[in-house]
């Protein structure tokens, strides 16, 4: 299965910000045992680098990628790293021609229908909604559908337990994403049962 169609299959990907590299691998085992073995791993931390590498090779099968990616070498950074997938909050062609190039799954967020425009023009057909509550949520999913109705979007900001499963039912939604998953007060306690309780909770209702 390629990337795009694991993340698909998947539903629901969490997006994790690591403090301390140290914890990445428990983190990743802790959503795994929830039944998703996969996160973004945002840049938003000087650990993103080291916790996606430890992650990768104590990991080989739970699905690594970096989120928050800003520019070309922060994706070079990431896929050095072992990231098998990058995301970024906006739409920065370089960073995806970079991607590109380098045969890497590129996930660049958008905002507007022109954006979604300059991006199928590079060629890409997935596109990040973010943040997708404040821009109209499945109200503007619907309203995107129509023009293109070839793109899929993975949606995060703002999806929570209590409007995943509305999200998830609009047929162009690839899958959803978040932080709720992964609390900062879970990861500080390294209350790894609760990270397990939350991964399974959110499939369920991805269903
Ligand atoms: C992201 O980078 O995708 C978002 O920060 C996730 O948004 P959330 O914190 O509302 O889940």
């Amino acid at each position: 299965m390629d990337v795009i169609e694991e993340l698909a299959s998947l539903r629901v990907v969490p997006v994790v910000t690591i403090e301390d590299p140290g914890q990445a691998v428990a983190v990743a085992e802790a959503l795994a045992a929830g039944g998703l073995p996969a996160a973004e791993v945002t840049f938003r931390t000087d650990a993103a680098v080291e916790a996606i590498a430890r992650i990768a090779e104590a990991l080989p099968d739970f699905l690594v990628g970096a989120g928050t990616v800003l520019n070309p070498d922060m994706a070079r950074r990431a896929v050095e790293a072992g990231a098998r997938f990058v995301v970024a909050p906006g739409y920065d062609p370089g960073t995806v021609a970079w991607c590109q190039y380098h045969d890497v799954p590129v996930i660049p967020g958008v905002d507007t229908p022109s954006e979604v425009m300059a991006a199928k023009a590079q060629g890409l057909t997935v596109l990040k909604l973010f943040p997708a509550s404040v821009l109209g949520g499945p109200t503007f999913l619907k309203a995107l559908s129509g023009p293109f109705s070839d793109v899929r979007f993975m949606c995060t900001g703002g999806v929570r337990p209590s409007n995943e499963a509305e999200y998830l039912s609009q047929p162009n939604v690839l899958c959803v994403g978040g932080t709720w998953l992964t609390p900062a007060d879970a990861l500080a306690e390294g209350d790894w049962a609760r990270v397990s309780q939350l991964c399974r909770e959110a499939k369920a209702a991805g269903l």
